[in-house]
């Protein structure tokens, strides 16, 4: 049988994705009024409105299991809390309606809306663990890293896999104290350093990516952004590691009273227990993944990625809106 015969008899079915497309564009649009306004939390707190409304109109019964805002107790979508329609679907929900809060505030680079949905029951639970040391790289290391291999050793491997020398890679990190060391071993090995300021949504999807720069990304970040980024890289392909990092004595014991084992690497598959995941995410402030919101006399434009695991299908979607529809979002 030809692959177009075989085509013809695929059943197209709904693609969950493209309505959740609209659910991050009004997350992006009421963040957007609040860019460069320094108020991270005004900024946040329009994006979970906006978000929580249009959710209500998706056709799902959806449960947020991965809600944000606990970490900084900024507005939140909170765990548990049921989005959707009601009908249709029963499924997990992870939200992330600003990734950059603090980039929205001072009108930085990188802030998205984002959003994934799969098959409820299939997302990890964190329980409490706010913190995740990650490796993420693409398709061609996907199978031979690990993160409990040393630095270097990964890096090497990564090189091989993609047919350049070392030094040729550059990894993401996020910009903090606590990556001294591993940025000490990146450079000792060779590679380059490319810090960000927040945001490693965006970062692990540019290290899944060709042609981004980005080979890979490394350090702790946020466990909800981990989970959310395993539900772009099933689609993307590659892969993102984790290891929970409970960063005190009570952190530590309410991990291991919801069963975790923090020494345990959870691989993309462990972090989203499905193959149909959904992602979208809308650009807030310009990025090296998505444009941001931009705004004209009477229009408002939005930049969008949208993805689907079981088709593999990755869409840039461009959205033009009537201005004064969103005059709700604007600060005044
Ligand atoms: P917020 O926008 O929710 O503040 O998250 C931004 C972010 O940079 C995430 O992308 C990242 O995973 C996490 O914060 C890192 O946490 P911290 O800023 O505490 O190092």
């Amino acid at each position: 049988m030809s692959d177009v015969t075989t085509a013809a008899h695929i059943q197209p079915d709904r693609n969950l994705a493209l309505d959740l497309v609209r659910v991050t564009e009004a997350a992006a649009i009421a963040a957007g009024q609040w860019v460069g306004r320094g108020d991270k939390n005004a900024a946040d707190g329009a994006a979970v409105d906006a978000m929580r409304s249009f959710l209500s109109t998706v056709r799902f019964d959806g449960t947020v299991v991965i809600g944000e805002g606990e970490k900084d107790e900024a507005p939140m979508l909170f765990n548990g809390e049921k989005v959707g329609e009601g009908s249709g679907p029963a499924c997990d929900v992870a939200v992330d309606p600003v990734d950059g809060t603090r980039l929205t505030a001072l009108g930085m680079n990188n802030a998205l809306a984002v959003l994934a949905v799969t098959e409820r029951g299939a997302m990890f639970d964190p329980s409490a663990v706010f913190y995740m040391e990650k490796l993420v790289t693409g398709p061609e290391a996907a199978d031979l890293v690990d993160l409990r291999l040393p630095v270097a050793q990964n890096l090497h491997l990564i090189a091989k896999a993609k047919g350049v020398k070392t030094s040729q890679l550059t990894v993401a990190v996020l910009d903090r104290p606590r990556h001294q060391g591993l940025i000490e071993e990146i450079r000792a090995a060779g590679a380059r350093t490319k810090f960000i300021l927040d945001g490693d949504v965006a970062a692990a999807i540019a290290a899944c990516r060709p042609g981004t720069g980005v080979d890979a990304m490394m350090g702790t970040g946020g466990t909800p952004e981990g989970i959310v980024a395993a539900c772009a890289i099933k689609t993307l392909g590659g892969v993102i590691q984790g290891r929970l990092a409970p960063q005190d004595d009570k952190e530590r014991a309410t991990a291991a009273d919801a069963g975790h084992d923090p020494s345990r690497i959870l691989g993309t598959g462990d972090l989203v227990r499905s193959d149909n995941c959904y992602f979208a995410a809308t650009g807030i402030t310009d990025g090296d993944l998505l444009r941001g919101v931009r705004y004209a006399k009477s229009t408002i434009t939005t930049e969008s990625l949208v993805m689907r695991s079981r088709s593999g299908t990755i869409r840039t979607v461009d959205g033009e809106h009537h201005l004064e529809k969103w005059d709700q979002y604007d600060p005044k």
